[in-house]
């Protein structure tokens, strides 16, 4: 009953898609399925501020309903989510559903200016999407300037009833999100950082669910803690929401067996230590068999561009088995060295799928994209204030040495409505020059290191099957970069070190892992495979949210095939207005 109404309500807001009955969708699904999920969850979300005190200092910060970290979005598979965003901040905001493949539903995937306009003070808008065949670990942030720093939340979507995890059923499960704090309005700071030219400042602290812990100044109460039961197995999910850091995470004395990476499971892997980037999850189980104490659960940086500065003290949490005092002496959790690149390409090596569907073998559409960090000529004026990137330039970074910069109108309603101007379609496919991505420069380096500026996006055919090589380069620094694809799971086929070369490139064919956020190594390559099968407009860029704001993005516009099922509907009526 619940059902058929709820299919009754999708008629209603469903133009140019005839009505269908739950029988006829049952007929058609045999072949393709309308994503209408099985139940349907509702949310508000309120995007308010709210005082916190951290680090000594009291201020204001933008977050959902009055928590932070935000409220926890719960699902099954296959479920429809409902979330009605009401803005009642002070600032624009938009959400994202990270990791949400938004199946028919580019309308709520909500980078701002990518799928729509932002919401407005006092206005709101309502996303709806399905988890269609997708459950695991995501998690929600907001989408326009830095507000992401604040503005964030976990997603957990459990299996189907009845349908269990591939592995020994936990004993509990814990969410553990990691991010960055700034004792600064996020949204004032990247408009300083833009203005400055230059790099930006370190964050005040890394935080686990909010907590920097112990090491940090006035924080000595302000830690997470999670209480195990000895000899029992805990779920912990990961999520990487900080703003511009990769870290490393580590539990003193305890293994992790990483079992889902991205929301898609993986065949085990035990590690001692795991990398996070932005925008990376994890699920990992972690067994109390350890002597009964209290043990450091650690977060810290990973950093492997050359010339930085960053926040180096860890952010500390307790892994607190039952029976250990309060004040009993804890067991140091010890990280990597900030630089260490071998345990990232070890753990990233040994990520393999559970099981493997729809990975293409044969590839119609070949594409190569270089990831850069430029300097641009210093063309402003007071250079002493507004030229603070490397030897006196503007810092920026791109993808094929093109800058993106975001329109005015959101690109898809630009496509949808066929309004000119917006954007060009000619983000090239592959690099306009080839030279030693590694060692090289696309221009003169050291004196051009310019790239070219604009909105470009790339066109792809509805159903072709890509497959997209990603290759970062040095021309400023190499560096790993957490590269981010909406709308799309992936097959990560190979990476490596050095430029890619197809001769000796060795593909995983077999057991690839089934991401959205790819590490691309560090002075190396990743290559990474998918069906371009939903229609819409679909950003691709570094969740670094500085590279971001320096250019490192793309947009592919994937087109509609033949009939409902492959066509993108119509606009929300409520879609907000720039
Ligand atoms: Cu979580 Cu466009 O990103």
């Amino acid at each position: 009953m619940k059902r058929h109404s709820f299919v009754m309500a999708f008629c209603l807001s469903s133009v140019f898609l005839s009505c269908f009955t739950p029988i006829a969708l049952a007929a058609i699904g045999r072949y393709k399925r309308w994503p209408v999920g099985g139940s349907t969850r509702f949310y508000e979300f309120k995007v308010n501020t709210m005082k916190v005190t951290k680090l000594c200092h009291t201020r204001d910060i933008v977050t959902v309903n009055g928590l932070y970290p935000g409220p926890v979005v719960y699902a099954q598979e296959d479920d429809r989510v409902i979330i009605k965003v009401i803005n009642e901040a002070q600032t624009n905001v938009t959400i994202h559903w990270h990791g949400v493949r938004q199946r028919l539903s580019c309308w709520s995937d909500g980078p701002s200016y990518i799928t729509q306009c932002p919401i407005q003070p006092g206005q709101s808008f309502t996303y709806e999407f399905t988890m269609y065949q997708q459950k695991g670990t995501f998690f929600w942030h907001a989408h326009v300037s830095w507000l992401r720093g604040t503005v964030y939340g976990a997603i957990v979507v459990y299996p189907k009833t009845g349908v269990p995890y591939p592995f020994p059923y936990p004993y509990e499960e814990h969410t553990l999100i990691f991010g960055e704090y700034w004792d600064m309005d996020v949204v004032k700071l990247e408009k300083a950082v833009l203005a400055s030219g230059g790099g930006p400042p370190p964050a005040d602290a890394f935080i686990i669910n909010g907590h920097p812990g112990p090491l940090y100044n006035c924080s000595a109460n302000d830690f997470y803690q999670i209480s195990v039961v000895p000899g029992k197995t805990y779920l912990l999910r990961l999520i990487n929401a900080a703003l511009n850091m990769e870290q490393f995470f580590s539990i003193s004395n305890h293994k992790m067996t990483i079992v889902e990476a991205d929301a898609e499971y993986t065949k085990p892997q035990i590690v001692d230590h795991i990398m996070l980037g932005p925008g990376q999850t994890y699920n990992v189980l972690v067994k109390a068999d350890q002597p009964i104490a209290k043990y450091e659960m650690a977060l810290g940086p990973y950093m492997s561009a050359q010339n930085t500065t960053f926040q180096n003290i860890s952010s500390i949490g307790y892994f607190h088995y039952s029976g250990a005092a309060i004040n009993s002496l804890t067991q140091q959790a010890l990280l990597p060295q900030f630089n260490n690149n071998q345990i990232v390409s070890s753990n990233l090596n040994g990520l393999r799928s559970l099981n493997v569907t729809n990975l293409p073998l044969e590839i119609d559409t070949n594409l190569f994209f270089t990831i850069e960090l430029n300097v641009q000529k210093c063309n402003r004026q007071n250079p002493n204030k507004t030229c603070q990137g490397a030897n006196g330039g503007i810092f920026a970074a791109s993808m094929n040495n093109v800058s993106f910069v975001k329109p005015t109108i959101s690109l898809l309603q630009a496509y949808y409505n066929m309004i000119n101007g917006l954007y060009t379609s000619d983000f090239p496919g592959v690099p306009l020059k080839i030279y030693d991505f590694v060692n090289g420069a696309p221009n003169n380096i050291p004196n051009n290191t310019n790239s070219l500026i604009g909105t470009k996006v790339h066109v792809l055919e509805y159903g072709s099957k890509i497959q997209l090589i990603l290759q970062d380069t040095g021309t400023v620094s190499t560096e790993n970069h957490p590269i981010h694809l909406h709308g799309f799971s992936f097959h990560l086929v190979g990476s490596g070190s050095g430029n890619y070369n197809p001769a000796t490139a060795q593909l995983n064919l077999v057991d690839p892992p089934y991401i959205n956020t790819i590490g691309v190594p560090v002075g190396g390559w990743a290559a990474i495979r998918f069906i371009a099968d939903n229609p819409g407009v679909w950003f691709m860029h570094c969740h670094l949210e500085v590279h971001m704001s320096w250019g490192l993005a793309m947009a592919f516009i994937v087109k509609n095939g033949v009939g409902p099922f492959e066509t993108l509907p119509h606009p929300p009526a409520d879609l907000p207005r720039c």
